[in-house]
């Protein structure tokens, strides 16, 4: 069994790594293919380096572009890579632009494919993401999906529940297996903070970032929080603080950095009093971490973080987002329970259902039969 693994941007290198590893454990074979949708140093090479994912057998080099131009190369060139590859399956992770490019050319070619993070739906349209979740789930086979409210999407569209495992958040596995250096790192000693007196912030969306005069009232609300604030840009975020001159409003509380490497953003996470975010895989992460977290969104895919108290959305309003972290502040941080099955067995339990999958067709049963991760 040969499985082709396809990622592109930056959450996707972070949900292969334990798969990789539970692959390379169980001696199964596999192919990792890079599009080259983050391609800077800083958003992809480190990331391999911090969670020793080991080189992509393949590296498509697709860059950015329009969603069309970006999908359609990387389409075009995973379609050849598969076709001269020839892998039994193709594992998709999350809903970047790469995760759906890789889910269509495989089921174009009839290779069968499955979707880790199957099933999160923010039910806003407007967003790429939305898109690529909606459309992969219903070309793949295997949905593996994160939590039961994504178990109930997918049922809901209907979706054949033999196509639908229930196994788990492999971002909270990441985290987990990680922990241990993440404890210590102590990146915060870098900015001369003490843990729980500052806060985290990552804003990437183009909803925010591209519109001037939201992305000024975030920072304008980052600039007067009653505590420090780091917030580390993404290549997005930093070409309009350069465009615009924001680096002149970030003043008061405001502490403006580069993007941190995987490890350095969760050693930064784990000992912030609170973090603001419109990034999906840092509201899980803080949820895990018990870090509370402002989602600076309309809609949240993550509804898991909102119902177990973790984690609240707020408007891209300066008074809503002060309000927001002055409460959290002011009343303390609230306690919650994880969800179930985030956990460190995520990646176990993908690999046990395509394992059994696979021995079925050989056995000459079929390829989708029973689970007791269904
Ligand atoms: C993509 C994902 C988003 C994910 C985010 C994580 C889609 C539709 N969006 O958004 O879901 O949350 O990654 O970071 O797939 N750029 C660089 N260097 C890079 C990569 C990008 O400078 O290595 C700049 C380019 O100007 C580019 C822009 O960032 O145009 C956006 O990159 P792109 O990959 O298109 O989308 P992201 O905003 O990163």
């Amino acid at each position: 069994m040969l499985i082709a693994c396809v990622v592109g941007a930056r959450p996707n290198f972070v949900k292969i790594a334990p798969l990789i590893t539970e692959m390379r454990r169980q001696k199964i074979d596999y192919w990792l293919i890079h599009t080259g949708q983050h391609y800077d140093h800083g958003v992809s090479q480190v990331f391999f380096e911090d969670l020793e994912i080991p080189p992509p057998d393949t590296y498509l080099g697709v860059g950015s572009g329009t969603h069309g131009k970006q999908t359609g190369l990387a389409l075009i060139k995973l379609e050849e890579e598969f076709i001269k590859v020839k892998p039994d399956l193709v594992v998709v992770v999350g809903d970047v632009n790469s995760t759906l490019a890789g889910a269509l050319a495989a089921a174009k070619l009839h290779i069968p494919v499955a979707h880790v993070e199957a099933g999160y739906r923010s039910f806003d349209r407007r967003m790429p993401e939305e898109i690529n979740r909606v459309l992969v789930d219903h070309i793949a086979q295997f949905l593996f999906a994160p939590t039961q409210d994504a178990v109930e999407n997918l049922r809901r569209e209907g979706i054949h529940p033999s196509r639908i495992f229930y196994v788990g958040n492999i971002m909270a596995e990441t985290l987990l297996r990680n922990l241990e250096k993440i404890k210590l790192r102590e990146k915060h000693k870098e900015f001369d903070l003490q843990p729980r007196k500052y806060a985290l912030a990552t804003i990437h969306r183009p909803e925010n970032t591209d519109n001037i005069s939201k992305l000024k009232r975030i920072v304008s609300a980052f600039s007067n929080a009653p505590l420090p604030v780091v917030f580390p840009l993404h290549p997005r975020t930093e070409r309009m603080f350069d465009e615009f001159g924001l680096r002149r409003l970030s003043k008061g509380h405001l502490i403006v950095t580069k993007a941190f490497s995987y490890l350095d953003m969760l050693s930064m996470l784990q000992n912030a009093h609170l973090v603001l975010t419109d990034s999906g895989g840092v509201q899980e992460e803080a949820c895990v971490l018990r870090v509370p977290c402002i989602t600076i969104r309309e809609s949240t895919e993550r509804i898991a973080t909102i119902a177990a108290g973790a984690n609240r959305l707020t408007k891209a309003e300066r008074r809503q987002i002060l309000t927001a972290i002055t409460e959290i502040v002011e009343n303390g941080v609230p306690s919650w329970v994880i969800p179930d099955r985030w956990d460190r067995e995520v990646s176990k339990r993908i690999v046990c259902v395509l394992k059994r999958s696979f021995s079925n067709v050989q056995t000459g049963k079929s390829l989708m039969e029973g689970s007791k991760w269904n």
